[in-house]
């Protein structure tokens, strides 16, 4: 029979409604819908969608579509929730309606439910939790396939994963490369037929592609509703149908296999996938791949214009190429791991053989008279590791170890297995995740830390399969990995870092007796540029390394690394080679719920444990690193080695109070006051922001002798009693007990959503502020300070409008108060023009507060004032202060603001923070739910609202939360909760912010951002 033309098969939206009528008796609109077999209508009856309207094309087999149609009415009756269409009778009772179309040919045509919601193809971001749930469905729509059958079903097919191997005669469709990769798995295919066909069978949906899978229209945690289009279910091995959807599932990840785990998991929740079935899923996803390739490789001569046809063809390559790289036992171990199943095979009977063994270290050493070990804690938050530049310091590396050895001179020192570590960074310990960059951080082996030249023997019998000199990316000394062989259990020892010479001393294939001399520990530099020592690790599987076996692995994947690399201590059985545990994230939240007051908030949805810092980032305990933006406290870069180096040397020598004389304390007031103009002469110790602030107050009521002060709207002032009730931040938000009585809060000076908009607004909040000070003085008072941030931080990173400050401090002023600039956030270089805020607005305070920045860390925080308001306030009390202008927080204060000048940080702020502001407003400009971007230097706020300038704060927390994920931290603030604030390190580089931009990109496309 002639080939129809497109064009002869298509059927008009007119047609369709005319259909509807005559058949089913409704009255709707058509529009058409792509469908690879069947013309697909959307109707839609009194401005619903309510209907899909099938048209087969001519020539469809009526009993094909009467199996699509019984398998539909089958699942109608299933108990669990919806996963499929309902199909519906047409007015003469029928499940299928016999139709002739414009050129007379036969035609069928059913009707079916239309299932509200998305299709996951459109879906952006495509998580975990929503594979899951794919997962999930398709696992319950296996499961309630279980007891159907039609005799259609049991058909030859060309989309039938049993049948695939017809694509091998297809290759010529394709290029050199690409016929490799297809070769690759149809050769895989073709070995393991036998088992294969064993496996269990059932009706399978065989089709559950992103564009034939119903997402819930909700944006935030969208599930997976439904499956549509049953015309290719089959009748084949039941394990296809999560092989397809994982296949599609995976498209456009960037690590397909850990996306493909996320489905497998739901899957297995609904429908227990067996441990036999699990062993061809690699195969079997490739498979369903290489069939779309071929059939859209075909199609494109047969079908020209039907794009549908080659829908996905580009992404299943980009599926197919990952796919090939990974090794396939790896995959297999990875999914039973998911399933539930040890990860390795072998996993049980190595530890029930290592259990019996009872081996020691003199065995490993016999050179050492000693089989006792004493720990070594290298991982992330290790005491014993210090600061990273140590760490980074060969020699004192080397040194330490030296030291520790001749401490415990009878213990050989080791230990680090499962140990995370941070000093894997070259680019070969990273990839990218499906969120975000990963390191390799989570140590395999122990390592023993011994002389150079210490003689390694064999514990056990064992065949050489690698002898080698290991140079991957850098040295890494003499390798050999032995195979041992125990009845039907087979595992590998590997030994890293050893002397070169004695390494290829080895030769393969020979085998090495117990107690047989194996090789001798090498040295620097031929062994990397690490101390002396023997990486020891054990493998029950080789997967597709030769040489180059993992020693670290991704936090991610530990537990399959854990599974296939049992711990070396199993051999041993030491406690003192037992790798320190330290408290989980769960522990200390249920501590800190129990024991911690209430009010102590933490970020995130889902917390996270910091046990390091390094210039811009933040590291968890696993060793992954988070670039940080919020943190405005570690102001000259988290950890900074000149500042930790400063206290570590002044702790070391002495530390008391400002009632003894020492240099510290002037060298700090010297360095502070060269920052300031002039006018500023005095400078007071305090140890916080808070009682920077404490004591402002206080010196502005003894100095005026009024006790009112002026405060602006959502500002916030510190902790302390009288902090607060200035606080309106506080006091007017959850918990507070509204303005007490000597505060006059006035509008918070916000030209883009405050009482007055515009850049000429700041004569008119001025004028509030006047308002505020009339009626005070009306009523026989006065102010004694008029105190506010030149960017209003906690209040949504407000920028005060030009002339404000000059305006308000002359009227303060007039009516005998003063003016204190709040410094805390913004001061010290932050601003990038200027060092302290206050020069922005051409003022000159009488007091200036400082806090956070000052001490990188430490509490250290002081008041700056003029000679005249110091004078007057020194009226004869004492002012002492415990801890306040200590010789240790001077010397790190001083050191700080060394760093701030040495390593031109202000300048760094203005080009950076200027370079993040023009790129975040041309990002604006791209999404229009950015209203305002705000701020100077490396102090910017980022304002989200709708178009009605609404502030969107779920979108907001949504957008924090988000970027953490893909390892950015950000924080939000705001009386509305919806303005992102930036206020990194200033060590923060133009890089860093192409990643947070990036990283804003991503998330700011994502369907829950839409407005
Ligand atoms: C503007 C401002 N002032 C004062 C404080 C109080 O500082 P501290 O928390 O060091 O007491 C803060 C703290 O966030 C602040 O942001």
């Amino acid at each position: 029979m002639k080939e129809l033309s497109y064009d002869e098969i298509l059927i008009s939206p007119n047609k369709a409604v005319e259909i509807l009528f005559q058949f089913y008796g409704i009255i709707g609109e058509a529009s058409m819908l792509p469908g690879e077999y069947d013309m697909n209508f959307k109707i839609r009856v009194e401005s619903k969608d309510t209907y899909i309207l099938k048209i087969s094309r001519p020539g469809t087999a009526f009993e094909e579509l009467d199996f699509q149609q019984k398998l539909l009415q089958h699942l109608v009756h299933h108990k669990s929730s919806l996963i499929a269409p309902v199909p519906f009778l047409d007015s003469s009772s029928q499940l299928i309606t016999e139709v002739t179309d414009d050129f007379d040919r036969q035609r069928y045509v059913r009707l079916l439910s239309w299932i509200p919601g998305r299709i996951y193809h459109e879906l952006n971001p495509q998580r975990d939790s929503l594979r899951l749930s794919l997962g999930e469905t398709c696992g319950i729509l296996t499961k309630a396939l279980q007891n159907f059958d039609h005799p259609k079903a049991h058909r030859n097919f060309e989309w039938d994963l049993a049948d695939s191997l017809w694509t091998c005669s297809h290759l010529e469709l394709f290029n050199n490369e690409e016929q490799q990769i297809l070769h690759y798995f149809q050769d895989r295919f073709k070995k393991i037929q036998k088992g294969y066909k064993k496996l269990r069978q059932s009706v399978i949906h065989n089709d559950a592609n992103d564009h034939n899978v119903i997402v819930s229209s909700d944006l935030k945690d969208p599930m997976v509703l439904a499956a549509i289009d049953y015309g290719d279910a089959i009748y084949t091995q039941s394990i296809n149908d999560l092989a397809i959807t994982c296949a599609y599932g995976v498209m456009g990840q960037e690590d397909p296999l850990s996306a493909s785990l996320a489905i497998i998991k739901g899957y297995h929740k609904s429908w227990p996938i067996l441990n036999e079935e699990l062993e061809f899923l690699y195969d079997l996803v490739a498979m369903r791949l290489i069939i779309t390739v071929t059939k859209s490789a075909l199609n494109k001569i047969k079908e020209p214009d039907n794009v549908y046809l080659q829908v996905s063809d580009a992404k299943a390559w980009g599926v197919l190429i990952k796919w090939g790289e990974l090794s396939a036992d790896f995959v297999h171990f990875s999914m039973r791991n998911t399933c539930g199943f040890s990860p390795h095979p072998q996993e049980i009977e190595f530890y029930n053989w290592a259990k019996k063994t009872n081996f020691n270290l003199k065995q490993l050493f016999p050179s050492r008279s000693t089989k006792d070990c004493l720990n070594l804690d290298l991982s992330v938050s290790s005491n014993w590791l210090g600061h990273l530049s140590e760490f980074a310091d060969f020699d004192l590396f080397e040194f330490k170890i030296n030291k520790l050895q001749q401490k415990h001179p009878n213990k050989i020192i080791g230990g680090g297995y499962l140990e995370p570590r941070l000093v894997y960074t070259t680019d070969a310990y990273m990839k990218m995740g499906n969120e975000r960059p990963e390191s390799r951080t989570i140590h395999l082996g122990i390592d023993f830390w011994l002389p150079p030249e210490t003689a390694v023997h064999c514990i056990l019998q064992g065949e050489v399969i690698v002898a080698t000199n290991d140079k991957g990316d850098k040295e890494y000394g003499g390798l050999i990995i032995l195979k041992h062989q125990e009845k039907d259990l087979s595992f590998y020892s590997l030994y890293g870092h050893l002397s070169v010479k004695s390494a290829l001393a080895r030769k393969k294939g020979e085998i090495v007796e117990a107690g047989d001399l194996l090789a001798y520990l090498g040295n620097y530099p031929e062994n990397g540029n690490w101390p002396p020592h023997l990486h020891f690790e054990l493998m029950l599987s080789m997967l597709d390394y030769d040489v180059d076996f993992p020693g670290v692995a991704y936090k991610s994947e530990i537990n399959v690394w854990k599974s296939l690399c049992p711990d070396p201590n199993m051999l041993f059985k030491l406690e003192s080679l037992n790798t320190p545990s330290t408290s989980s994230n769960e522990e200390l939240i249920t501590y800190r719920k129990e024991h911690l007051g209430k009010g102590m908030c933490l970020s995130y949805d889902e917390p996270i444990q910091m046990v390091r810092g390094m210039g811009a980032y933040l590291i968890d305990q696993f060793g992954t690193s988070y670039l940080d933006t919020v943190n405005n406290v570690a102001h000259v870069g988290h950890e900074h080695a000149s500042v930790v180096r400063a206290g570590q040397e002044q702790m070391a020598l002495l530390n008391t109070n400002t009632r003894y004389l020492h240099q510290n304390l002037n060298l700090f007031a010297e360095e502070l006051l060269k920052t300031f103009p002039p006018e500023f002469t005095v400078v007071h110790f305090v140890n916080s922001g808070s009682e920077a602030n404490e004591l402002a107050l206080r010196m502005s009521k003894i100095v005026t002798g009024n006790k009112d002060i002026l405060a602006s709207e959502m500002g916030y002032h510190g902790n302390t009693n009288a902090c607060l009730e200035i606080s309106s931040y506080k006091f007017d938000s959850k918990g507070g007990s509204g303005c007490p009585e000597h505060t006059h809060i006035f509008p918070i000076p916000d030209s883009f959503r405050g009482k007055y908009i515009g850049l000429d607004s700041g004569r008119k909040y001025a004028d509030e502020v006047e308002l505020k000070i009339k009626s005070l003085l009306n009523s026989g008072k006065a102010p004694a300070a008029f105190i506010i941030e030149p960017i209003i931080s906690c209040g949504g990173q407000v920028e005060l409008p030009p002339g404000f400050l000059k305006e308000t401090y002359k009227l303060v002023r007039e009516a005998g108060g003063l003016c204190i600039s709040d410094e805390i956030q913004v001061g010290c270089g932050r601003m990038g023009s200027t060092f302290w805020g206050f020069q922005q607005h051409e003022v000159i305070p009488d007091i200036v507060t400082i806090g956070k920045p000052l001490g990188n860390g430490h509490p250290v925080a002081a008041v700056v004032c003029t000679k005249a308001v110091a004078d007057t306030f020194a009226n004869g009390m004492e002012y002492f202060n415990t801890f306040g202008g200590n010789p240790v927080s001077c010397a790190i204060a001083t050191e700080v603001l060394q760093i701030v000048k040495k390593e031109k940080l202000q300048e760094n702020a203005l080009e950076v923070g200027n370079f993040l502001k023009n790129k975040l407003l041309e990002i604006a400009r791209e999404f229009p739910i950015i209203k305002d971007v705000r701020g100077q230097g490396l102090f910017l706020g980022i304002e989200l609202t709708d178009n009605t300038l609404k502030p969107l704060a779920d979108q907001t927390a949504y957008l924090a939360n988000r970027m953490k994920d893909l390892g950015i931290l950000m924080s939000v603030d705001g009386p509305d909760h919806n303005v992102l604030k930036i206020k990194p390190p200033m060590v923060f580089t133009k890089t860093n912010a192409e990643q947070v931009l990036l990283g804003l990109k991503k998330v700011l496309s994502e369907d829950y951002m839409k407005i």
